[in-house]
């Protein structure tokens, strides 16, 4: 199967958010990821909720927002609010992970749970079933264009193993580092949705490196 690709919008020009939205709209990507960050879950400070009313207003594409944000089950209503599709919590910020789920998907949006790469998949063992999206972090989250942490490919693979035992149909979305030679061994190694931030935006041509993503032989 193809996989869906999620443009990270964190590499945009946010001075020209419209007009990245509609090249996106464009483009082979199904997904457009939308990065928040707190400054206390990760030590970088992104956008809230007026960045993602804007790229709602324009968006045609499935909006997937990933929150980098301490106890995140506040603002839940108010992302979705906004205009999230998908809503991915992080493993490590949430206290009450389970009721967190429960919290997204009792207001109709997709739930997420995103592991930082040295938590072990381990932590997702009684949630997994209730779970649409696994987000296993290939970088520290924090920051766009960083290098990719080569065992991702274990964990995919062990996430998989997983989703597979457990027979549910959660899909599994890559994050950080993700380019055109990674990605054949992630697809191989279970991945089903890649998010790529810097490799797409600072391309010459977004669309066309979408498209080459979208079409990787693994
Ligand atoms: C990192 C974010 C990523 C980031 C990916 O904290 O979660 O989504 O935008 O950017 P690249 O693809 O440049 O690593
Ligand atoms: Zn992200």
């Amino acid at each position: 199967m193809k996989p869906i690709i999620a443009p990270s919008i964190l590499a945009a020009d946010f001075a020209n958010i419209q007009s990245e939205i509609e090249m996106l709209n464009q483009s082979q990507a199904e997904w457009i990821h939308i990065d928040v960050m707190d400054g206390l879950f990760v030590p970088n400070i992104s956008f809230g909720f007026p960045i993602l009313e804007a790229v709602h207003k324009h968006a045609t594409k499935t909006l997937d927002v990933h929150l980098m944000i301490a106890d995140p089950g506040r603002y839940i209503t108010q992302f979705k609010n906004a205009g999230a599709d998908v809503i991915t919590v992080h493993a490590e910020a949430c206290t009450h992970m389970h009721r967190n789920i429960q919290q997204i998907k009792d207001l109709g949006v997709k739930a997420g749970v995103a592991l930082n790469p040295h938590t072990p998949i381990q932590v997702l063992e009684n949630v997994i079933e209730e779970l649409d999206l696994v987000l296993i972090m290939s970088v520290n989250p924090g920051f766009g264009g960083q290098k990719f942490i080569q065992n991702t490919y274990r964990k995919v693979k062990e996430t998989k193993q997983l989703i597979e035992a457990a027979g549910s149909k959660t899909l599994i979305e890559i994050d950080g580092g993700v380019n055109q030679e990674n990605a054949a061994m992630l697809l191989q190694s279970g991945a089903d949705v890649l998010v790529a931030g810097s490799f797409v935006f600072s391309s010459p041509d977004p669309i066309k490196t979408i498209s080459s993503l979208k079409e990787v032989v693994y």
